[in-house]
């Protein structure tokens, strides 16, 4: 074989080698949302109106310039990612395969968060941070977890593999697997397809603006009656001086 066939050969296997690997995972992103979104119907539609594949897309190119050390690059398509798309994806944020987020506007992940494989969020989801750690300070979500629309996980907790948190939760602490979280702050009620039995009313939660309110009326009430006894003091001294001096006056005529 000549060394120019040789060369072709070299390059054409490389390119063969490296092409597959982006289009394979392109097709997996397309494949993911076909099964997940019932509402998805072609591969077009999938690639072209799917604003959560776009900047799962932005994300694997930022992050791989993240772990270049194109630190500023990597922060540019991040928020370019953003803007286009309502979801903030911190390029150093490690995510695996089969990701999926759903709808999207409003999402947040943080730098040092993990996810595992074939996870799903939905809008309005925050990975993030409670500010009072330092390092690893993002939730990690191992295999198959599914955070419902709106929930926050916050710090450097655990979500095991197959659990889900529901819409709206706030998850402050570790989640075990196969288990369903729900409510602020999170409890689970479900492990392993069984009921866990929890102090937790979903109904009748503490409401914490509530309980400010009537925080704030039970001072009202005391200021008030602070201020009646006060009142009173001082119409009583009134009297008392009034009296006095009525009765002064009263020896002074006599
Ligand atoms: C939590 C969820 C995943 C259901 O999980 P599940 O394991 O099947 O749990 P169940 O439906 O059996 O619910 C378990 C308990 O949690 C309660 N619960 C479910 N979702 C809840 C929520 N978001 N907030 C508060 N309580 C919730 C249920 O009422 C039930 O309470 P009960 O046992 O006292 O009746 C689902 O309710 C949910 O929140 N999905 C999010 C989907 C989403 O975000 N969709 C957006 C589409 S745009």
């Amino acid at each position: 074989m000549s060394a120019k066939l040789r060369l072709i050969k070299i390059v054409r296997k490389n390119t063969d080698a490296a092409e597959p690997a982006w289009k394979q995972e392109i097709r997996e992103i397309v494949q993911t949302v076909k099964e997940r979104d019932p509402a998805a119907r072609s591969t077009a539609e999938v690639l072209l109106l799917y604003s959560g594949v776009h900047a799962i897309l932005l994300h694997r190119v930022a992050h791989h310039l993240y772990q270049k050390e194109h630190f500023f690059a990597a922060r540019a398509i991040s928020q370019l990612g953003r803007s286009v798309t309502g979801i903030e994806i911190h390029p150093g944020a490690t995510i695996g395969k089969g990701f999926f987020i759903d709808h999207g506007m409003g999402v947040v992940i943080g730098e040092t968060a993990e996810i595992g494989d074939n996870c799903t969020i939905y809008q309005g989801v925050t990975l993030g941070g409670t500010g009072k750690d330092v390092g690893k300070r993002h939730p990690t979500l191992h295999d198959n977890v599914m955070v419902g629309a709106g929930a926050k996980v916050l710090g450097p907790v655990e979500v095991g593999s197959n659990s889900k948190i529901a819409a709206n939760a706030v998850v402050l602490r570790p989640v075990p697997e196969n288990s369903t979280a729900v409510g602020i702050p999170a409890k689970v009620v479900k492990k392993d397809g069984v009921r866990v039995q929890v102090d937790l009313d979903q109904v009748h939660i503490p409401d914490p603006v509530a309980q400010e309110l009537n925080r704030l009326n039970e001072k009202l009430n005391e200021v008030s009656r602070a201020l009646e006894a006060l009142e009173a003091k001082q119409a009583a001294k009134k009297t008392a001086t009034r009296k006095r001096k009525g009765t002064q006056e009263h020896d002074n005529e006599e």
